[in-house]
């Protein structure tokens, strides 16, 4: 750019920005802004509709401004246009169409001020008649037919629809007022086609009325199908079927066909010229067979259809075994049979079965009959009957060779106690179910039926009396052979619990004296193995246990101390229960010498008090008489008192001892019994111990030294 454009420019906005400023320098006020519809608001299609706006603006100058006018529909802008003076703005719709439908709104702007009318709706109802053209009037089935529809003089946004005989064949959507579409008519018939349309504005749809009726007349393919199937008697399975699928009366003019020729679902061929098919009859299953043969020409497709039944030759065979349960290794009946077979065709001579697998099958002279071992394992059959070289299997056939039952054992879970109730097991080995059957005695006492593997069968049984039983069991497997495994017999003893418990003593006062032997004998009502135990009441430890097949045992205390005195019972058991006897309570006194020896002591006491006595009143007497005499007399008695006493206290209690032992050695109830007189030979030991008396003052000496401990001892 150069520089005296430059300033041409510069120039130029300068004037520009004056003059503008001289505009501003009008003052005005847009007062109102009204839009008027003419004629009116409602129209009808085809009316030249105008569009009014009134502007009402006070200025102080009086002078025109420029004013830009805008036409809104439906808040979009649809034209504006400025001018000068202060006239009314007019905006002409010619010619109204429904797509004009809508609302309007005037706005006035002035200098960038604005101001926006009132909204007014127009409606323009009436759409105009659709036209309808078709290329041609008469067709051939399935030429295609080319329609053009038109909306004379509607604008917007079109759906049109296509009808054949009143029923929708096409739609096209677009913004022009005309469509195309092309179609082909099926059926010889006359048809007749309209269309329609619908214009979509912003808020809405409006229908048209329909079109002219165009009448098509369709002229029908003499082209048919044909199928023939051979031969056209009864079929049997197995016969050879010829069949043809063709196009009859095809014009030589006219374009290729096709035929299909199918069988069900099942396409068996296509072509462009007349179909052969060869195929062995095969029956299915209660159902016909359908052969279906189509000709296509152009769109048109046109079928002829067959349906043939076929005749079985002979039925599927069933493989079946007699007996219906088999053992292993034992020789079964397989028959294959076939029920039924077409006479007028085979006889049933002609019939050949096959059991599979084949291996040297010894020959039953009949056919379809075979016997067979039963394997050790299980198998499967099947077999075949033959005839016209039609080949048909049986169903498999599984053989469960059974095992005899084996290795029945039966046992006791609990232990048998009279009267209470008990199981009995028994098991086997062999096939399921096992039938088990419980004897008592040889008297059936239940049955029970197993049918899961490894399962026992459980009896519950009681014992009302005591005594022996004998059990066993029994199993049987086989329905057809009277063969059953039988266990060996099960010895059962009853445990009869534990009664009439009894606690005897020994003796039988159950006072004793140290030294003595206790015996306690208990005896229970019940049936051994008993367990006895003895025991000191508060303590949980037995003095001592037995187990024996008797029904009483003993516990034999020897010899027996002042610390035995206690509360006993005895308890026993027998696996049926535990039975308890009443507590005893058994004293133990001290041994009858040793009372003895205390009376002895005592009365050794008194004596030698007495003595001193005496001793002092002689020593008084003679103090006064001879005083140096007396000094030697108190010296005396003390010189021999460290050997003696020991050795004559340890005499007396080995002879007591002694006394004791042989009394209660090999006690019998009648010894103890005599226990009473003990207590003379007590007296008669203290007697004994009636000793000289300078040894009898040694021994006084001793106890009198430590009288706690003897007395302590004792207790
Ligand atoms: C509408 O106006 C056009 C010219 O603008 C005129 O030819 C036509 O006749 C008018 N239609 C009616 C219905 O007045
Ligand atoms: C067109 O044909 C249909 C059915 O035949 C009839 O109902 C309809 O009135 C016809 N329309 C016209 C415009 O003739
Ligand atoms: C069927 O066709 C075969 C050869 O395709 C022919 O040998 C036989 O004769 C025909 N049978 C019939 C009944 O047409
Ligand atoms: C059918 O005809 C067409 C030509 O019209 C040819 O191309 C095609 O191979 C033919 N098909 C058969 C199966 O003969
Ligand atoms: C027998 O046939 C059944 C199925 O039919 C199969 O499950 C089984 O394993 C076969 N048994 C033998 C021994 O072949
Ligand atoms: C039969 O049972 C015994 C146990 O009772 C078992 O040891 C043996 O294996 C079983 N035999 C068979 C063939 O199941
Ligand atoms: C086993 O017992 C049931 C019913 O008690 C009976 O139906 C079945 O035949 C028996 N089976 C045998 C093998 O004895
Ligand atoms: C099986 O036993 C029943 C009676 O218990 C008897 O009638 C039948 O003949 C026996 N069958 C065989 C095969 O021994
Ligand atoms: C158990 O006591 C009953 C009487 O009560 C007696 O008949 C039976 O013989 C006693 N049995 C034993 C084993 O002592
Ligand atoms: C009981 O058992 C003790 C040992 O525990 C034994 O010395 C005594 O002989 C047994 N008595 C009987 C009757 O078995
Ligand atoms: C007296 O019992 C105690 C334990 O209780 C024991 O140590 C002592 O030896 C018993 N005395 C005799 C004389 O058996």
């Amino acid at each position: 750019m150069g520089l005296p454009q430059r300033l041409i420019l510069t120039l130029l906005s300068i004037y520009l920005y004056s003059a503008t400023v001289v505009n501003t320098q009008q003052e005005f006020k847009i007062q109102s802004v009204e839009l008027i519809i003419e004629p009116r608001n409602d129209v009808t299609a085809g009316t030249n509709v105008t569009l009014r706006c009134h502007a009402t603006v006070s200025t102080s100058t009086g002078k025109g401004l420029i004013r830009e006018y805008t036409i809104l529909k439906n808040d979009k802008i649809v034209y504006t246009k400025t001018i000068g003076s202060s006239e009314d703005f007019v905006y002409q719709l010619h010619n109204a169409r429904v797509f004009s439908t809508g609302l309007y709104q005037c706005k006035l702007d002035i200098q960038g001020d604005t101001k926006l009318s009132k909204a007014q709706r127009l409606n323009v109802q009436g759409l105009s008649q659709p036209v309808l053209h078709l290329n041609t009037n008469v067709v051939n089935e399935g030429e295609e037919v080319q329609a053009t529809c038109i909306a004379p003089g509607e604008i917007g946004s079109f759906i049109f629809f296509f009808f054949d005989n009143d029923e929708q064949i096409s739609r096209v959507e677009g913004l022009s007022n005309q469509a195309k579409t092309t179609f082909r008519l099926s059926g010889a018939d006359i048809h007749k086609i309209h269309c329609s349309y619908k214009i979509r504005t912003a808020e809405d749809t409006f229908p048209s009325t329909k079109s002219n009726n165009v009448t098509v007349s369709v002229k029908e393919l003499s082209i048919t199908p044909e199928l023939k199937i051979f031969p056209d008697s009864t079929i049997y399975e197995g016969d050879h079927l010829n069949i043809s699928c063709s196009a009859k009366n095809v014009h030589s003019s006219s374009e290729g066909y096709k035929l299909f020729l199918s069988q069900g679902t099942k396409l068996l061929r296509t072509g462009n010229s007349t179909i052969n098919h060869n195929m062995v009859a095969v029956p299915k299953a209660s159902e016909a067979l359908t052969f279906d043969c189509r000709v296509v020409v152009r769109n048109v497709e046109k079928y002829s259809e067959k349906k043939i039944s076929v005749v079985e030759l002979f039925s599927v065979p069933s493989l079946t075994m007699s007996p219906t349960e088999v053992f292993q290794g034992q020789i079964m009946t397989l028959t294959c049979n076939s029920d039924g077979f077409a006479s007028q065709r085979i006889n049933r001579e002609d019939l050949e079965y096959t059991l599979y697998p084949s291996k040297n099958l010894p020959s039953s002279g009949k056919p379809g009959v075979f016997n067979v071992k039963a394997l050790q394992n299980d198998f499967n059959y099947t077999c075949s009957a033959e005839a016209k070289g039609i080949k048909k299997d049986s169903k498999t056939l599984m053989i469960r060779p059974k095992v005899h039952v084996s290795a029945l054992k039966i046992s006791i879970e609990d232990k048998v106690i009279l009267k209470k109730s008990f199981t009995i097991l028994c098991q086997s080995n062999g096939s399921l179910p096992i039938n088990y059957t419980l004897f008592k005695d040889n008297v059936q006492v239940g049955t029970k039926v197993i049918r899961e593997q490894n399962r026992q069968a459980v009896f519950m049984d009681v014992i009302n009396e005591p005594g022996e039983r004998q059990y066993r069991c029994e199993a049987k497997n086989s329905l057809h052979s009277n063969k059953t495994g039988s266990s060996q017999h099960l010895s059962v003893n009853v445990i009869v619990p534990l009664s009439q418990m009894t606690l005897a003593v020994i003796p039988s006062s159950l006072k004793i004296s140290e030294g003595k032997e206790l015996n306690f004998i208990c005896s229970v009502n019940g049936t051994g193995p008993v367990t006895f135990k003895w025991y000191r009441t508060g303590s949980v430890v037995p003095l001592q246990t037995n187990t024996t097949t008797e029904t009483y045992s003993n516990l034999e205390i020897k010899p027996v101390s002042k610390n035995d005195s206690d509360e006993y019972y005895c308890e026993a058991s027998n696996g049926a229960n535990k039975v308890r006897s009443e507590n005893v309570n058994v004293q133990v006194f001290m041994a009858p010498w040793k009372k003895g020896l205390i009376v002895v002591a005592c009365l050794l006491l008194l004596l030698l008090l007495v003595l001193l006595l005496v001793a002092s009143m002689l020593n008084i007497k003679s103090k006064r008489d001879r005083r140096e005499a007396a000094a030697e007399l108190s010296v005396k008695p003390s010189s021999p008192k460290s050997d003696d006493p020991l050795t004559v206290n340890l005499t007396h209690d080995t002879d007591v001892y002694n006394a004791a032992t042989v009394k209660v050695d090999r006690a019998e109830v009648s010894v103890w019994s005599k226990r009473k007189p003990e207590t003379e030979s007590d007296d008669e030991i203290s007697e004994v111990s009636n000793e000289p008396n300078v040894e009898y003052t040694e021994v006084v000496h001793a106890r009198s030294t430590d009288p706690a401990r003897g007395f302590g001892r004792i207790r």
